[in-house]
């Protein structure tokens, strides 16, 4: 897959932009821009992306995943959390690193990284996505809400190239991508995707936003749904907001 390197040195937002390249009809699948400083860095729902300036990775890329229909939007966030959870395994040996469902990445118990989906859908088709992509590289202190961060910083001696990080994402990227559309193995895509998921198989406590409960991971479908046993021998799906993770 080919990239078209965007490089602005500060922007409200990478998303934003990309959506405004969307908008005007300026855009090309794999256009990626990318940047080191955001104004106004989104996170998921209003909660905002903390990045303090030429730290991190921040990057939104455009595709047109015409091979994946909209009602299996999913399938994109398997694809692009395996790369990144590929490339945070070569710079943080011998730690544990893992997809939090839906898509934020952790090491152990901390977040190294998260993602922002924004698909543009039209029937059953998506049209566009904007893949926003933000990975904590060397900033060493976090200061907002935001609750257990942690950077690549804090397992290496050196401070990490930012370019060569970027590099190395997009061809993890690019490569998922490709073989998906080219296999379409949606199987072998989820028994990937379950293999790296964060408490999968184990007894946790996690909250419906009412009561506390003790689940345990069992599945996710085809709708990006999470299945949970739970101690009455039930199983429960939820969605996305539906649950959430206590400890
Ligand atoms: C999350 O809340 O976990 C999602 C964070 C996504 C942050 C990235 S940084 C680059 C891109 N531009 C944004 O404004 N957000 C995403």
């Amino acid at each position: 897959m080919q990239f078209n390197i965007i490089n602005i040195p500060e922007v409200e937002s990478t998303n934003s932009y990309a959506k405004q390249l969307i908008e005007n009809g300026s855009m090309h699948e794999g256009d990626v821009i990318s940047t080191r400083y955001q104004r106004n860095g989104k996170g998921q729902g209003s909660n905002s992306w903390e990045s303090e300036h030429g730290s991190n990775l921040l990057i939104s890329i455009i595709l047109e995943p015409n091979m994946i229909p909209a009602s299996q939007q999913f399938v994109l966030t398997q694809l692009i959390s395996l790369a990144v959870v590929d490339l945070i395994k070569g710079y943080v040996f011998d730690e544990e690193v893992k997809i939090k469902w839906p898509n934020d990445i952790y090491v152990n118990n901390k977040k190294i990284a998260g993602l922002l989906f924004q698909n543009f859908v039209k029937g059953n088709e998506i049209e566009y996505s904007i893949v926003g992509i933000g990975i904590n590289v060397n900033q060493k202190k976090y200061y907002s809400e935001a609750p257990n961060p942690i950077s690549i910083f804090h397992f290496s001696d050196e401070s990490t190239d930012l370019n060569l990080l970027q590099d190395k994402l997009l061809e993890d990227i690019g490569k998922n991508y490709e073989n998906y559309k080219l296999n379409q193995d949606y199987q072998l895509l989820k028994s990937k995707y379950i293999l790296n998921l964060y408490r999968y198989n184990e007894w946790s406590t996690y909250s419906d936003g009412k009561n506390f409960f003790q689940g345990k991971i069992i599945d996710v479908d085809g709708f990006g749904r999470l299945t949970l046993e739970l101690k009455n021998d039930n199983e429960k799906k939820f969605g996305f907001k539906e649950i959430e993770f206590i400890n």
